[in-house]
């Protein structure tokens, strides 16, 4: 019998990057998720993909993905050698740069392996594997992909630099957050430019701080906001998070063309969400009829768009 395992896709509202140096970030699943399955196989450890994704993702991912596999089987003590297994990658989520696609592959397939052995992970255990993969895929992430794939909903997230438990609290929305996610249509990998940001931080120490300290303001204001329920301010917020995402070299012309059509077709705010560089922009309408406006003037310039609500509860 195949055993399955889910993890769900997810968008950064606030703090990518800055996340990683423990600033706090705030964060939420989408209903869209990674399905993984988990069979008997002939030899070794087959890997079928068969998730949707953008144009050039698993080649772009291929060995973020790899490393992710076997970092998978070896924290859990899973010796493909001596029990051979097929693994296949279905679900709804299409995968691209910005969507926690590397996270929920991982969850899911944490979740799959411990259903197919009978291990009876729970979620904290599903979580650690999670980011142990994440670690070994994407360099010095900061776990809050791994965190809100396994276990949903929205978070506010603070890396603990100190490598104790991560500080998360999850936030209950007072209206739904009616979102369209347009894709750049870029994949971008997730180590080197995390890497990158460090390097240009390690060369730009006061210009990195400064744009930290204007973030810290930002959240406590976005955390507000959210609590209020005013989307008007949040949606204010996104953009001004993404300008200082722009400031340290994370945006590109396609991102900024769709921050633009959405905020001119009336968004209340848009920014890029997750990697940079590419992958996803994220953008909050007020209303259905303003959400499908913005869809459609997204559309009309030949980028892939679709429609979502935040604040979906992962259920297993
Ligand atoms: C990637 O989805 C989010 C980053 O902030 C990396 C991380 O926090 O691990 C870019």
């Amino acid at each position: 019998m195949a055993a399955k395992g889910k993890g769900y896709g997810k968008v950064i509202l606030f703090g990518e990057h800055f996340a990683v140096y423990g600033l706090p970030a705030i964060a939420s699943a989408i209903s869209d998720h990674t399905l993984a399955i988990v069979e008997p196989g002939s030899k070794g450890l087959e890997f079928i993909d068969e998730r949707p994704s953008v144009e050039g993702y698993k080649e772009t991912k291929k060995q973020e993905i790899q490393r992710e596999l076997d970092a998978i089987t070896k924290v859990m003590s899973i010796d493909a050698a001596k029990t051979p297994l097929k693994i296949t990658l279905t679900g709804n989520l299409k995968a691209a740069s910005g969507i926690g696609a590397s996270a929920a592959l991982a969850t899911s397939i944490a979740r799959a392996l411990s259903n197919h052995f009978d291990l009876k992970f729970n979620d904290a255990q599903i979580n650690e594997v999670a980011f142990e993969a994440e670690k070994a895929g994407s360099g010095t992430p900061s776990g809050i992909d791994n965190t809100v794939s396994t276990f949903g909903g929205m978070i506010s997230f603070e890396k603990n630099m100190k490598g104790g438990k991560n500080e998360i609290e999850h936030l209950k929305l007072k209206v739904p957050l009616r979102i369209v996610l347009a894709s750049t249509g870029i994949s971008q990998e997730t180590k080197k430019v995390v890497e990158d940001i460090r390097r240009a931080k390690e060369k730009n120490p006061e210009k990195f701080l400064k744009i930290f300290k204007d973030y810290g303001h930002l959240y406590e204001e976005a955390l507000d906001a959210l609590a209020k329920g005013d989307l008007k301010k949040t949606g204010k917020f996104m953009s001004h998070n993404q300008k200082l995402l722009e400031e340290i070299g994370l945006s590109c012309p396609e991102i900024e063309e769709l921050v633009e059509t959405a905020v001119r077709h009336g968004a209340l705010g848009a920014k890029l969400t997750g990697t940079g560089r590419g992958g996803l922009v994220m953008c909050l309408a007020d209303s259905e009829a303003s959400q499908d406006k913005v869809f459609n003037a997204i559309r009309k310039k030949g980028f892939e768009a679709e429609k979502t609500e935040l604040g979906a509860r992962a259920k297993q």
